[in-house]
């Protein structure tokens, strides 16, 4: 018998060499008690987070958890069933109904997560003989939609609008072609060049779908992300979003306004053939989103903490991501694998938690220590981030 384990031998080699050194698994925290979107307590310490992507807050918003309760006392805890059959509530039609106010869009479809809503949107889109042309740092759910649509993959190299387009060149003219784009990527920070790799998409007659998952709620005048910033959102064709991160809650979506969008409930294997979220869910998302439309002062502070933060880790030494802060995301780039893990556990002896990200999730084999701003973090938070790094930094020779 072939142990069917045995491709993970390497893998589990080096967690076993890591985890030898004396640090932390840093893959299993255990968030003991939660204080509000920017405090836990984690291994029996009051800890600042700066690795949730809660970049709005929301997750403590007493309207946001009213709405929640009362869906659940009202509804139940969950639907049992599928969005097609038993599991549309009111409270699933009311979010869909908050998020075409939101993008000002005409049609939108709530999937369980945005994983499902990218793995569905794109292999029902794409399937086979069409091409998926795409970044070649898009995100897990990107590629994995791909797969499952038996589409052909064309990718890019990162936010290089020229090899966009020469790839776009040599497909044929008559075939489906589908740009996947992302308005920040996650693991640098960095924004996309959407407005002139939207212009060469629609030049060689490709449809563009846009993930804004680390966008929304934050970047563009109302929140709607990269494209709308770059003033291109009415030539973007599908946008994907997920709950997880500026809602603050669980579930995923695509908003669009072509016109032939609704079909795509019953043709839509990742949204038919899984149950539906819980309405409470569904209620705290929907409120969440709707206050962000209103959210201006959040994002201006927001953006004053990115700013802060990326300025004062570049001054302490640190390599960044960026040459400056584009997004809530600020990448700390580690020499190594090891001296990483090292950084984040003496990060969270200081009492701060980042996200260590390691390969085969980051570009270019880069181990990172990714941080993720809150507009709820203070100004006197931020200050105190910086006064931990600069310890755990030079205790560990980072810095
Ligand atoms: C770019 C991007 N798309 C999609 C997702 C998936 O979102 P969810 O957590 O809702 O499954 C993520 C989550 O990390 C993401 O970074």
């Amino acid at each position: 018998m072939t142990d069917l384990f045995s491709k993970f031998d390497s893998l589990i080699q080096e967690r076993e060499t890591l985890l030898a050194t004396g640090v932390k698994d840093p893959f299993s925290l255990v968030m003991e008690e939660v204080k509000s979107p920017t405090v836990a307590i984690c291994n029996g310490k009051e800890t600042i987070l700066l690795g949730t992507y809660n970049y709005m807050g929301m997750t403590f918003d007493p309207d946001v958890q009213a709405a929640g309760l009362k869906a659940l006392k009202e509804f139940g805890s969950g639907t049992t069933g599928s969005r097609v059959l038993n599991g549309t509530y009111s409270p699933h039609k009311d979010c869909e109904e908050a998020l075409k106010e939101f993008y000002a869009m005409d049609h939108a479809m709530v999937f369980s997560t945005g994983y499902q809503a990218n793995l569905g949107i794109i292999s029902t889109l794409a399937g086979k003989g069409d091409y998926v042309i795409l970044d070649i740092d898009s995100h897990a759910s990107i590629y994995d939609g791909c797969a499952l649509g038996n589409a052909e993959i064309v990718a890019f190299r990162h936010n290089d609008v020229e090899a966009l387009e020469k790839r776009l060149k040599r497909l044929p003219a008559e075939a489906g072609k589908l740009v996947v784009l992302e308005g920040v990527y996650s693991m640098l920070g960095d924004v996309a060049p959407l407005k002139e790799m939207i212009r060469v998409s629609k030049e060689n007659g490709a449809m563009v779908l846009v993930d804004e998952a680390h966008s929304m709620g934050f970047i563009g005048e109302n929140g709607r992300g990269v494209a709308e910033d770059q003033g291109v959102i009415n030539d973007v064709d599908f946008i994907i979003g997920t709950f997880s991160k500026s809602v603050g809650t669980v579930g995923g979506f695509c908003v669009s306004n072509h016109p032939k969008f609704e079909i795509l409930r019953l043709v839509c294997r990742p949204y038919v053939f899984t149950a539906s979220l819980p309405p409470s869910v569904m209620a705290t998302a929907s409120t969440s989103i709707r206050k962000l439309m209103h959210s201006g002062n959040k994002r201006a502070h927001l953006w004053e903490n990115s700013k802060k933060l990326h300025k004062g880790l570049r001054d302490l030494g640190f390599k960044l991501g960026t040459d400056e802060a584009q997004s809530a995301i600020i990448a700390v780039i580690m020499p190594d694998l090891e001296r990483g893990a090292m950084m984040w556990q003496a990060l969270l002896q200081e009492g701060l938690y980042v996200n260590l990200a390691r390969p085969p999730a980051t570009p270019a084999n880069m181990t990172l220590l990714r941080c993720s701003l809150c507009a709820e973090h203070t100004s006197e938070q931020v200050d105190q981030i910086l006064g931990m790094f600069e310890a755990a930094g030079k205790a560990v020779g980072a810095i």
